[in-house]
């Protein structure tokens, strides 16, 4: 189980406190487990995770075979809860760089219609020239502007490169079982399908084909990533504070009660920004409504100490901070000794690089607590294939728990959609017109 510590909040909090509010999470758990809750035709995700393999996930891992074997490069197009899951996973097993040295048979992955950037299309481009090239458009209203632009760009590459049959056979779509217009261009063009369940909103897709074909192109196994989710599905529907997931939704919410209105969630892990770019939009769409939730922002430590290290220290306390922390790699670096010694590092020689980390995190943590910032700590102890399943439910879960304490509809997103509707009335879509 994925350990959370929270003995370092009670400078804010006090335990019969926490145990107050035993009641309310409770039904807050019951609520979204018996599905009366507000946005209760969007709870599919509950169920997604599954110990036997689908027959789905073998077609996945089919196309993921052949993806690997004809492909130098992977473009995944799609924007938001159809982009972060799979980034952030991949970065999170792979590290940030993980498509140095990459080609056929392993094939690099890049992500396309995230944004409306020309730079960033120009690059793409040049990473395309002279590749062997598939590409997922993933998309469940498949109506998105930054996909469906960037899909149309690919896909007359694509034509140009193999001609539209050649392309046919590299183009994947992920979407809804029947609406939009991407199924029926899929349908109509005969592409390669897989089914982003309606029940199952953007941001808590993850573990759906919107997550799955990228990680098995990446050479993950996506039976081990559901096998641990599943093993999460049991073990987190424990009914006490017992639960891991129970003490992150309540103490997240009781913080926020005394002010605590900006959660930083951070490790100590380059690869893990992106999984924090995914907890952010997790968190930030799922709680950000009605004039109400915690403003949730990743960071990357050390790295970032140097920059938000000071306003986490001692500006404005409205802050408080989960912090991540994973088992070290089995693979040491270890420090050398130096004759010289002229950068006075001697008294680290024959230390691990982990031995400076975890210092780095104890004195972290003491120095923030002292500075009156409350400390979450989640040890989420191996990272390995099923730990990441264990991951993406351990989080999903506790943020749906934690939107029911705070009052809202978890599963909705009506200020995204205003914006993609005013963009259509500006770019003048028709039928967008008032
Ligand atoms: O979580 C969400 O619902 C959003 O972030 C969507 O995933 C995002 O807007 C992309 O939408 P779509 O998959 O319909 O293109």
């Amino acid at each position: 189980m994925i350990k959370v510590d929270i003995s370092n909040v009670w400078g804010m909090m006090s335990l019969p406190e926490l145990l107050a509010m035993e009641k309310e999470v409770s039904a807050a758990h019951m609520t979204l487990t018996n599905g009366d809750g507000a946005g209760n035709d969007f709870l599919g995700w509950l169920d997604l995770p599954t110990e036997e393999e689908t027959a789905e996930m073998r077609r996945i891992q089919i196309a993921a075979d052949r993806i690997r074997k004809d492909s130098d490069v992977f473009v995944v197009v799609g924007i938001g809860g159809s982009y972060l899951g799979p980034r952030a996973a991949i970065e999170l097993m792979q590290g940030p760089n993980h498509n140095i040295g990459k080609g056929k048979g392993n094939p690099q992955i890049f992500f396309a219609g995230n944004g409306l950037s020309t730079r960033h299309w120009n690059e793409l481009q040049r990473l395309l020239e002279g590749k062997d090239f598939s590409i997922a458009i993933i998309s469940k209203s498949g109506t998105t502007t930054e996909p469906a632009i960037a899909t149309r760009a690919l896909r007359w590459m694509l034509e140009r490169k193999y001609g539209t049959d050649g392309a046919r056979k590299r183009i994947y779509a992920i979407t809804d079982p029947v609406k939009g217009a991407l199924r029926q261009m899929a349908t109509e063009e005969g592409w390669e399908t897989f089914v982003i369940p309606p029940d199952v909103g953007g941001r808590y897709s993850v573990l759906t084909p919107v997550g799955l074909l990228p990680l098995a192109v990446a050479g993950i196994d996506i039976r081990n990533v559901m096998k641990g989710a599943a093993e999460a599905k049991k073990s987190y529907d424990l009914r006490s504070f017992e639960n891991p997931v129970w003490l992150y939704a309540a103490v997240r919410n009781a913080l926020y009660r005394k002010g605590k209105a900006i959660e930083l969630f951070e490790s100590f892990e380059p690869g893990f920004k992106m999984f924090g770019g995914w907890w952010q939009q997790l968190f930030g769409e799922t709680e950000g409504k009605d004039g109400k939730g915690l403003f949730p922002v990743s960071a990357e430590l050390t790295a970032d100490l140097h920059s938000l290290g000071q306003m986490i220290q001692q500006g404005e306390r409205n802050i408080f901070e989960t912090m991540v922390r994973f088992d070290a790699p089995e693979q040491k670096m270890v420090i050398s000794a130096d004759a010289k010694n002229l950068d006075g590092l001697n008294y680290l020689a024959d230390k691990t690089l982990d031995f400076v980390d975890e210092k780095a995190f104890l004195g972290t943590l003491a120095a923030h607590v002292d500075g009156g910032v409350p400390v979450i700590t989640m040890d989420m102890g191996e990272l390995n294939d099923s730990k990441l399943g264990e991951m993406f439910y351990f989080l999903e879960l506790s943020c749906g728990i934690s939107a029911y304490l705070l009052g809202v509809n978890p599963f909705n997103q009506p200020g995204v959609e205003m914006y993609k509707r005013n963009m259509f009335r500006l770019l003048g879509k028709p039928g967008y017109e008032n």
